[in-house]
């Protein structure tokens, strides 16, 4: 395991130090059918969007949004700010570190302890409010910071909720009280979210070396925002990897372990990564939405039955965390209810 230590600064690397070459040749592995295939993209004005959302949960696990509400204006904040972030000097970034066991702030990417090869990105990670840890990157002018990243996360959220209806709703879940699918305090607006946001530098060596490795989000969905360079992948079950590309203005939306949960296993979670590139840095946006602390997520009661046990047990998103943090990908298996 690679110890926490300080990230070094990446613009001064001219050559992939060993510790960040991953063995693997991430082009050899695409059969030539992947270029086939691409994630499915939907217009939320469509008034078929609810069918369409439906098919790509089941099929693919992830999609890309148009037309989906969030005002253009606030991508270009967000990403302004976490430009300015993560070029500011490695020194100053460090006294925002995330200390060992938090949550909330500067460091490798969250799941590096799994993995030996140490990944080529930073991350800076928030959980309520950014205040605390803004100011001592921006003594004096983190306020204004602070206001787009409240600004971004109140449009995910309404977002977020909306998707929720779209996805339960292909699933034949429309009634309002099974919206809040366990109990009362399960309905959108007592919904958790932390922001990812996550910094690519260009690398010298970037057929060896990874940005993310593959994994799986822990939440209900997550809806990503990517700068105009490509570099995400999902894994299409018996194709190999596919990219994702930029879109201008478009979101993808990954499913999350808590909906494949919550879809007892229609709406599987997608294992997905991220690579780098020689010329240019890439930076991603992830909105990371679950249930708040106390709810338990469970399949939903509408879609268990004589025939359709529940696949798995009921869990918070802490439980789940908790869960994840000692088995990984494998983490969906020891969830499983006894069937
Ligand atoms: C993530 O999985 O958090 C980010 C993926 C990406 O950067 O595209
Ligand atoms: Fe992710």
């Amino acid at each position: 395991m690679p110890s926490i230590r300080p990230h070094p600064d990446f613009t001064s690397l001219r050559e992939l130090p060993d510790s960040y070459a991953w063995n693997h040749q991430p082009d050899s592995d695409y059969p030539s059918s992947a270029d086939a295939e691409s994630v499915p993209i939907i217009d939320l004005t469509d008034p078929n969007a609810v069918q369409a959302i439906g098919h790509a949960c089941k099929t693919w696990g992830v999609f890309q949004v148009i037309n989906h509400g969030v005002p253009t204006h606030l991508f270009d904040m967000v990403e302004s700010t976490s430009r300015d972030l993560f070029s500011l000097p490695v020194n100053q970034k460090l006294k925002a570190a995330r200390s060992p066991d938090g949550i909330s702030g500067y460091g490798f990417a969250r799941i590096s302890s799994f993995f030996s090869k140490l990944m080529w990105s930073e991350g800076f990670t928030i959980v309520g409010s950014p205040q605390e840890h803004f100011r001592q990157l921006w003594p004096h002018n983190y306020i204004n910071h602070c206001d787009v990243i409240k600004e971004y996360k109140q449009e995910m959220k309404k977002l977020a909720g909306r998707l929720m209806c779209l996805m339960l709703g292909s699933l034949g879940i429309t009634a309002e009280q099974d919206i809040k699918w366990a109990g009362p305090k399960a309905d959108f607006n007592e919904a958790s979210a932390a922001l990812q946001l996550n910094y690519y530098p260009a690398c010298p060596d970037p057929d060896r070396a990874m940005g993310l490795a593959a994994h799986t989000d822990s939440t209900l969905l997550t809806i990503l925002y990517q700068n105009n360079t490509s570099g995400l992948q999902v894994l299409r079950e018996g194709v190999g990897w596919i990219k994702v590309p930029p879109i201008p203005d478009a979101l993808v939306i990954n499913i999350g372990d808590l909906m494949h949960i919550l879809s007892n296993a229609s709406f599987p979670s997608v294992l997905h990564r991220a690579m780098v590139n020689r010329t240019c840095h890439r930076l991603s946006i992830a909105y990371l939405y679950g249930p708040s602390s106390s709810v338990k997520i469970s399949p939903h009661p509408k879609l268990v039955g004589p025939s359709q046990p529940p696949l798995y047990r009921p869990v918070t998103w802490n439980e789940y965390l908790d869960t994840k943090a000692k088995h990984f990908n494998k983490a969906l298996s020891w969830v499983r209810a006894c069937v």
